[in-house]
């Protein structure tokens, strides 16, 4: 599957991503808003790039003005919600194009995918609590806020994050566009 924005082309990721993928994973302030470890050597975004390419809802942010892999999206199993035709949505997006509306733009494509094409109920995301600039990306693109889990994660240095989640729903979807 092939989605098209703009400025972004959506498409699975291939093993020529890989030196993409490993520039953008290694920025620590990339990994560490998405809660994973910033990759050290290339293996590690092998290994990460094999599950990318394997996951049918998963898919490679291509800036098309330099024709990059500058970031990944995905409709993942939504654990927050067992049973429900639902997914979990995640995002991470290169450092050098923060700030340019891009997520914004690849998320409101997504969640068109999502329940259009996947016909979901509803989709589940989330930040944590000092990840400003998600939570914009989820404010603009019209998720309903449920609540936070207070210190619910355990980072890879220790800190304990508190989570604010959000969803929305395919009713509150069409409304809104
Ligand atoms: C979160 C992330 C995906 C945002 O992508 P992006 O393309 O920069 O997002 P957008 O440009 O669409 O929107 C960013 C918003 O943050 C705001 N912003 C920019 N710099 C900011 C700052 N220093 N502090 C607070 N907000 C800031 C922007 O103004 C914009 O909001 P606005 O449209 O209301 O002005 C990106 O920063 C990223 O990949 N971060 C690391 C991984 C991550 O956090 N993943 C999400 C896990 S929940």
């Amino acid at each position: 599957m092939v989605l098209e924005t703009n400025r972004i082309i959506l498409r699975n990721f291939n093993e020529q991503d890989l030196d993409d993928l490993f520039e953008y994973a290694q920025v620590e302030e990339v990994g560490l808003n998405a809660g994973w470890m910033p990759h050290i050597t290339k293996e590690e975004s092998k290994l990460i790039l094999n599950m990318f390419i394997n996951s049918a809802n998963t898919f490679a942010i291509v800036y098309k003005e330099k024709n990059k892999v500058i970031g990944s999206i995905s409709l993942e199993k939504d654990h927050i919600r067992p049973g429900v035709n639902s997914k979990y949505l995640g995002y991470v997006l290169s450092k050098d194009y923060w700030g340019l509306g891009l997520m914004t733009e690849c998320v409101k494509k997504i969640l068109e995918y999502g329940f259009f094409i996947l016909n979901l109920d509803i989709i589940t995301v989330s930040h944590f609590k000092e990840n400003i600039r998600s939570k914009r990306v989820i404010e603009k693109c019209g998720f309903v806020y449920e609540g936070t889990l207070r210190k619910s994660s355990l980072l890879y240095n220790g800190t304990l994050k508190d989570k604010c989640l959000y969803s929305l729903d395919k009713i509150e979807f069409i409304n809104n566009n």
